[in-house]
């Protein structure tokens, strides 16, 4: 889909790149710019800068840079459109629809899918309670589950019957299309005859309610041991995986202290229902850093209930390191004699639960319990092997009173002089900063010498004419009324005359949009530019504003050079080819004479 560019500008001008980034990154004032350091490369002093006047990010290290878009599209990992849309829902600005190849509009509002989770959740709920209906689903969730009706009706809970069409007939009934229910993912199109039918059947059903108490998605668990488990619903205009905490909306009330991150859906509604109101669930994938920020808006320290096995406990490691990365206080909890939360609870009770929460382990004690779980100490080779594995982790914190504090503990537990272990920390750090240094030194080294140039290859061959179009490029990135000399054919300047093909790539799509309707707008240039190659189109601007002298003449002189340039490439080009061309006749001839 191609988004309309007044869109996708009403989506910048309502965006804040400065609270957007600083959500991210710590940013520091210093005059009309904020620095701090940059989230795309690992560095020390700050060299990532925002310029809220000029609505984008530059880092001087590593050369990331662009609009806000393209920020999102680094950090969230996203596609351009999909990069809009995040900041489009944060600006509150319903996407627009989309438009099919003869324009027709095919896309279902925001609004309308959650007009329909709203009515399904309803229909479900209904059926769950219909014994008719729904006494299996009711069996599940009493007897085996062992949940009381008020916590059945506390989380809406509802029962999709063994049917192809009761959902379905019943939405219809309601007015919904079924264009309406399939984008709201409540309804499948048949192969065959293109018609819908339910999509969750004979199903417990979990609604996903985000905190303005919108239903937002559905998750649908079978009854037995059949597969899938769950069938929950995927992205649709109303509801994205990674923006959704389950439960969010009732622990927001009581988390300012601590919340407990599950992985199930049953383990959180076994946990409120004991009173820890405080729990949540990723809906069925990893967390995310998006989830991380999340968490972060709302509390302290997470404290990450995850599953006993192992499946479950790799997991944990991995959230300890995203939440990590946020600032938050991170615990995993332990848990023995049941494989979740929930049947933790149900087999020992909330107090003995209360008690873990309260046991749980700092991300270190953690780690070293697992380190030290996999070695028999008692020989002195596994626990030298031990040791190193300890400090390796140690060394990994930036903080030196953290790593005095967990060096005295591990020194303890494998029952070696701190001394011992403090040396060792301190060679794996210098071997660390060392290396650090290496690669800093190699990046720096490749980006002068413009070897390794993945984004322009071709700067390595014509370094000076790659030199000239960025100087061009620059200033017509900067400034409107050079563009429009171009266009208007006032400045003789063409896409032949660049030797490098991004920057001919580049220049290209500036003109195009010059041309059109529009006009150009630098952040459009992300629908066909990569976030890599947009920092670097970003750079070019970024150099050329830094430079005190941009008056016309200077454009025009910078033209000029560039002009030069590739017609003396062009001129070497056919005065080879002459050369070549002589050759090979002088050779023909040759060939001839021998021959007579
Ligand atoms: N999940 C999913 N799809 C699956 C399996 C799991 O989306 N096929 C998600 C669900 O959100 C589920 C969570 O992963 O709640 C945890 O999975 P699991 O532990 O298998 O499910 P539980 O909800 O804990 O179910 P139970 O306790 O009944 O095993
Ligand atoms: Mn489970």
């Amino acid at each position: 889909m191609r988004l309309p560019e007044n869109f996708v500008q009403e989506v910048l001008d309502r965006t804040d790149i400065e609270e957007l980034i600083g959500r991210y990154v710590t940013l520091k004032r210093t005059g009309s710019n904020l620095v701090g350091l940059c989230p795309f490369h690992s560095e020390k002093t700050p060299s990532f800068t925002v310029s809220p006047s000029k609505n984008m990010f530059f880092c001087f290290g590593c050369h990331a840079g662009g609009s806000a878009i393209t920020f999102v599209q680094k950090a969230e990992n996203l596609e351009f459109t999909d990069a809009v849309a995040f900041l489009a829902d944060r600006a509150g600005l319903p996407m627009p629809r989309e438009t099919d190849d003869a324009g027709r509009t095919s896309g279902v509002s925001r609004k309308r899918v959650l007009e329909a989770n709203l009515e399904a959740a309803k229909f479900f709920r209904a059926c769950l309670f219909d014994p008719a209906i729904g006494k299996a689903g009711m069996d599940y969730f009493k007897g085996t589950r062992g949940l009381t009706e008020a916590t059945i009706k506390h989380f809406g809970l509802g029962f999709a019957p063994n049917t192809f069409g009761s959902l379905t007939d019943y939405m219809k009934g309601k007015g919904f299309t079924d264009e309406e229910l399939q984008t709201a993912f409540l309804c499948g199109k048949s192969q065959k005859t293109g018609r819908s039918y339910d999509y969750f059947r004979n199903r417990v059903m979990f609604p996903i309610i985000d905190t303005s108490g919108n239903i937002v998605a559905f998750g649908g668990r079978v009854l037995d041991d059949s597969k899938p488990k769950y069938l929950n619903t995927s992205d649709t205009p109303a509801f994205k995986k990674s923006n959704h905490l389950f439960a969010l909306n009732f622990a927001r009330h009581s988390c300012t202290e601590r919340m407990i991150l599950c992985e199930g859906y049953m383990d959180v509604i076994a946990l409120h229902a004991a009173g820890f109101e405080f729990a949540v669930a990723t809906l069925g994938t990893a967390i995310t850093p998006n989830h991380a920020r999340i968490f972060s808006k709302y509390t302290k320290k997470v404290i990450i209930s995850y599953d006993a096995d192992e499946a479950g406990q790799n997991a944990a490691n991995k959230a300890m390191r995203v939440l990590g990365d946020v600032g938050m206080e991170v615990r995993v909890l332990r848990m023995s004699g049941a494989k979740d939360p929930d049947e933790y609870i149900r087999k020992f009770g909330a107090d003995r639960f209360r008690r873990l929460l309260d046991e749980s382990r700092t991300g270190f004690e953690y780690k070293l319990e697992n380190i030290l779980g996999n070695y028999d100490l008692s020989v002195g080779q596994e626990k030298i092997r031990a040791s190193s594995e300890v400090c390796e982790v140690i060394a990994g914190y930036p903080s030196p009173v953290e790593r005095e504090v967990y060096l005295r503990e591990a020194a303890k537990r494998l029952e070696l002089p701190d001394e011992v272990l403090k040396n060792s920390v301190e060679r794996i750090r210098h071997k660390q900063a060392e290396a650090y240094k290496a690669q800093q030194t190699r990046e720096v080294r490749a980006s002068i010498k413009h070897f390794g140039d993945r984004i322009n290859p071709d700067s390595a061959k014509d370094p000076k004419a790659a030199a000239a179009e960025e100087n061009v490029l620059g200033l017509l990135l900067l400034f409107g009324e050079y563009r429009k000399e171009v266009v208007d054919g006032r400045v003789g300047l063409e896409a032949s005359d660049f030797v490098t093909s991004f920057h001919r790539r580049v220049f290209e799509a500036i003109m195009r949009m010059q041309a059109s309707e529009e006009g150009f707008r630098f952040a459009m240039l992300g629908e066909d530019f990569t976030p890599d190659e947009m920092g670097r189109i970003q750079r070019m601007e970024v150099a050329r504003r830094e430079l005190t002298e941009n008056g016309p003449e200077v454009f025009r002189l910078a033209a000029e050079t560039l002009r030069r340039i590739a017609e003396r490439n062009r001129n070497r080009e056919s005065d080879l080819q002459s050369r070549l061309d002589y050759l090979r006749k002088a050779k023909l001839h040759k060939g001839k004479e021998q021959n007579e």
